[in-house]
């Protein structure tokens, strides 16, 4: 998994399928914190102006940051464990619980979804690395290997990871990811056409829009003017659940309500019902470099160049992390398991609640089980054409 040669790496290396193993409690704990760090990092992020779409996965961002805390040595590996808030552990701990859920939740053969995964760390040519590290000898060809890295790894369905490598002298982790959604019930490929999504009042993509009516977890909060829809995936291993507001706005308002508890709240609320769903048919693919964020949650010994100790990875202590680049393209798409059609003659399906997705949105992937979350973002931008821009 991890692109590198040191020994102590491979104990990332994934485990024997873990198709239907019960998750250790270490495991189970790992999951739990990296969800709450989710959400700090997302809070974190969503304060710069510049960013729109956000695509983040806690469970990767925690095993990077195991990544981080094998390579560290003394108090940058001690904070490390902090930020995870896994202090109690011992470093072997950590890294098999990472591994363990990792390797659970990524099962493509048990949970019927893609998601193509690839982690590597890249370091200064400065540092002797082993073989299988890419050095940066310079920054134009850096940027090439990464980003044709990133492409080749997902398929080409993530071309471009960065633009530049700023800090070209530090070690650098990149985690390049491709996640479509299988739905447990599928989208009618025919039932597809031309909308639009309206990115702010004034700005308007058109967009094609997949259309379906089930029978979905769904809570309306009228308070808070906020759907909220559960849309199992897979053999219901996992669910994509989506926030969103009753109209266009800026999402900045559903955001100060976005925690941990106010997501459990809405779930313990949710009711089984006809939801009419209109969805975009589109692609994103999202490049965010957490170092600084990271940094904002207490990593911030690692990315100190004065302070990091780093020196499990190349034996010297000259080494800091000066980027995490964490890129992922997410496609949604009509397909998933076929559906019961029985259902549409029956009394249930009458009077759906509609839920249509022609606005920014949040959205988490979670794990059934663990209750871990493979992704938390929103969707401010699709890709699209731009239809309608009055300024
Ligand atoms: C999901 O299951 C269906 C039906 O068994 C299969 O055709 C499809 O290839 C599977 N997809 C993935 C991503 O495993
Ligand atoms: C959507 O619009 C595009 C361009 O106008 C057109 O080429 C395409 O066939 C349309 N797709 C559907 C499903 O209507
Ligand atoms: C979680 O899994 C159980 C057992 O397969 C299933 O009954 C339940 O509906 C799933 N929950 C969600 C939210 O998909
Ligand atoms: C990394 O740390 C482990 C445990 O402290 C040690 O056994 C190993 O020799 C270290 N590796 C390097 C390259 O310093």
């Amino acid at each position: 998994m991890w692109m590198s040669s040191l020994v102590a790496l491979s104990l990332l290396a994934v485990l024997a399928s873990a198709a239907d193993q019960k998750l250790s409690s270490i495991a189970t704990m790992l999951a739990d914190h990296s969800a709450s760090l989710a959400f700090s990092l997302y809070h974190n992020m969503a304060k710069d102006k510049g960013t729109e779409n956000i695509l983040i996965s806690p469970v990767v961002v925690a095993s990077s940051l195991g990544v981080v805390a094998l390579g560290g040595k003394a108090s940058t590996a001690s904070q490390v464990k902090t930020v995870l808030r896994a202090d109690h552990l011992k470093d072997e701990q950590l890294h098999a619980g990472l591994s363990e859920l990792m390797s659970q939740v990524s099962d493509a053969k048990t949970r019927n979804t893609t998601w193509k995964i690839s982690n590597c760390l890249y370091g200064p040519s400065s540092v002797a690395f082993a073989d299988a590290f890419i050095n940066l000898k310079d920054k134009k060809n850096a940027v090439n290997s990464i980003n044709e890295w990133a492409a080749k790894s997902t398929g080409g369905k993530l071309p471009e990871v960065t633009k530049d490598v700023p800090n070209a002298d530090g070690a650098m982790v990149i985690n390049a990811m491709f996640f479509k959604p299988h739905w447990d019930e599928k989208f009618h490929e025919k039932m597809v056409d031309n909308r639009s999504f309206m990115v702010t009042r004034s700005f308007t993509m058109g967009i094609l829009m997949m259309h379906r009516t089930g029978l979905y977890d769904f809570h309306k909060d009228t308070e808070n003017r906020v759907f909220v829809l559960d849309m199992p995936l897979g053999q219901k291993q996992a669910s994509m659940i989506f926030i969103m507001p009753f109209s266009l706005e800026p999402l900045e308002r559903l955001e100060k309500l976005l925690t941990r508890e106010q997501l459990d709240a809405w779930l313990g609320k949710m009711e089984n019902r006809a939801v009419a769903i209109s969805m975009p048919k589109v692609s994103i693919e999202v490049s965010h470099n957490l170092q600084k964020h990271l940094a904002d949650l207490g990593l911030t010994e690692a990315v100190d160049k004065a302070k990091a100790d780093l020196s499990n990875i190349s034996g010297r202590k000259d080494l800091y992390l000066s980027n995490l680049f964490h890129a992922s393209a997410l496609e949604l798409d009509s397909q998933g398991n076929p559906y019961d059609a029985r259902i549409f003659s029956s009394d249930k399906i009458r009077n759906p609640k509609l839920f249509y997705v022609d606005h920014p949105f949040i959205f988490l992937v979670k794990d059934n089980k663990s209750k871990a979350l493979l992704y938390i973002g929103r969707i401010v931008r699709p890709n699209g054409e731009k239809i309608r821009d009055e300024l």
